[in-house]
């Protein structure tokens, strides 16, 4: 049976900051079901187009990314925060609904043999995702398609996200 996957994601507001609704997917993690039907849901969507990758952006991508990589049978990128990976790295700064941010990947895991899917739990802006594609793409790669657990489309991001000709999923808005 099908569960209200929406109902399983808390928001809290005025967290990090005043005037934010923070939306916690740690309530539908922590629900067995919940979890497992959010990561098949995904993976569902990009079964047998030829996915070499799943990049899953830090902190809560790694979390649905782990389980979209396994659930598909390809590997997994970690797009990282500044500083956190030991390779050598390339990097693209971004701006987030609440402040600015670093990500990086290793510079030698990726080329133009690689078909990547992002994942992550959420898209608001759209600076995280954009930084991410960018970097794939930076490497050779093909990065056409980003999966998220929720989107928030009034803040604007899958739309950008579509005008760089990336082509973007969401379990639920
Ligand atoms: C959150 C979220 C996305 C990003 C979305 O991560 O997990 O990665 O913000 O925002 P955007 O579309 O406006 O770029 P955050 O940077 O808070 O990091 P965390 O996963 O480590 O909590
Ligand atoms: N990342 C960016 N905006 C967010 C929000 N409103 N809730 C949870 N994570 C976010």
């Amino acid at each position: 049976m099908s569960l209200d996957l929406k109902s399983l994601v808390r928001t809290i507001p005025d967290y990090p900051k005043p005037g934010i609704l923070f939306r916690d997917i740690t309530t539908l993690i922590e629900h067995p079901e919940g979890f497992k039907e959010s990561v098949e849901a995904i993976a569902a969507g990009y079964r047998g187009q030829g996915f070499t990758h799943v990049a899953g952006i830090e902190a809560r991508g790694f979390i649905f990314g782990a389980g979209v990589a396994i659930a598909l049978g390809v590997g997994f990128v970690p797009v990282r925060k500044r500083g956190k990976l030991p390779g050598t790295t390339i990097g693209q700064n971004y701006a987030l609904e609440y402040g600015v941010d670093t990500i990086e990947i290793h510079a030698d895991v990726l080329d133009e043999n690689h078909k990547v899917l992002v994942v992550d739990d959420l898209i608001a802006t759209g600076g995280t995702a954009i930084a991410a594609v960018g970097l794939i793409r930076r490497t050779g790669a093909s990065c056409d398609h980003a999966a998220f657990v929720i989107d928030l489309p009034d803040l604007g991001g899958a739309a950008k996200l579509k005008a760089e000709q990336v082509e973007v999923s969401a379990l639920m808005a």
